[in-house]
């Protein structure tokens, strides 16, 4: 293609994001918007799979019936999510395999949140509530992205996290209200989870590197800061009707800003999660690992199956 060809097509493709029209498979785009999409969806649909585990955790130990019930719901919710989001990938030209390798080898990222520990019952409901919470602030400006696949499977995926995010809250409303035992389990869940949940937007503005292309992509529509003050304004009220504390001394409501001031991030921790070296990046890895290879030979059945029915379909046709 002559570099005029590419400019020309490089003006229908911005124009077209211009008008809020969505971008296709089968469209022409940019080799870095192509990129850039494979890296951020994948790493999505990475950490809604590797987001089952610390759920998975409590699944046998639920308090009662109803709660595994919704438990187990919203952990099949995730594997869903994990599902549309490789699918939706797979359409940019890179295949299953390949996703799971970028995972397994380490080398494609997913949410550092999921690397902490699950320790108490309490954390099912601290997690729904806040990561879950955090996550419908990220993902409901999605639902419009440019790039048609992934802004179709969020509009599903968001209805089921605001279901994840009221079973979250519902079950740290049950315990706030319960013994002075169980109040302080969920006020110890609050603590421990609070600041990586604001961690969850991202390194700040001015030390996020992709933001800038990626809003004139309409790949984000907001910057790391205005989703990250946007979840305090909102959570900060909601610990209050649980009666519970939020962690931060700095925390306080500015009327000159209409906003909620608040401390500063550890971003060292968030570096060094990132870089492997959280509480449980080891174990989630191998789980996922695991989970692979001891599945093997129900991919090789599947496959021998399928190569049979090809071939009987041949013989049948001669
Ligand atoms: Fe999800
Ligand atoms: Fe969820």
């Amino acid at each position: 293609m002559s570099e005029k060809e590419i400019k020309n097509l490089e003006a229908i493709f911005e124009a077209k994001i211009a008008r809020d029209e969505k971008i296709e498979p089968k469209d022409w785009m940019p080799e870095k918007y192509r990129k850039t999409h494979i890296r951020q969806m994948s790493q999505h649909a990475h950490s809604e799979i590797v987001g089952m585990l610390p759920e998975g955790n409590w699944i046998t130990r639920a308090p009662s019936l109803r709660r595994k019930v919704a438990l187990l719901a919203k952990v099949q919710d995730e594997a869903g999510h994990g599902l549309y989001l490789y699918s939706a990938t797979e359409t940019l030209g890179i295949s299953r395999e390949e996703l799971y390798e970028q995972l397994h080898s380490g080398k494609a990222k997913y949410s550092s949140i999921f690397n902490y520990p699950t320790i108490t019952w309490a954390d099912i409901g601290a997690i729904g509530w806040l990561v879950d919470g955090a996550a419908i602030i990220n993902q409901v400006p999605l639902c419009s992205t440019s790039f048609g696949p992934y802004a179709r499977a969020m509009v599903r995926v968001c209805k089921e996290e605001s279901f994840h995010q009221r079973q979250g809250y519902e079950i740290m409303l049950t315990l706030a209200n319960g013994t002075p035992e169980q109040k302080e389990m969920a006020q110890d869940a609050l603590n421990r989870w609070w600041w990586p949940s604001l961690m969850m937007f991202g390194p700040t503005d001015d030390m996020s590197t992709h933001t800038e292309q990626s809003m004139k992509w309409k790949l984000k529509r907001k910057t790391n800061d205005a989703l990250r003050q946007q979840f305090i304004d909102q959570t900060v009220p909601q610990a209050n009707i649980l009666g519970l504390s939020i962690p931060d001394p700095d925390l306080k409501w500015n009327e000159e800003r209409g906003h909620y001031d608040f401390g500063p991030i550890n971003w060292d921790e968030f570096w060094q999660v990132v870089k492997g070296h959280g509480p449980c990046n080891k174990e989630r890895l191998q789980t996922r690992v695991d989970a692979w290879e001891e599945g093997e030979w129900v991919r090789d059945a599947a496959m021998a199956y399928a190569e049979k029915k090809a071939e009987r379909k041949v013989k049948q046709a001669g």
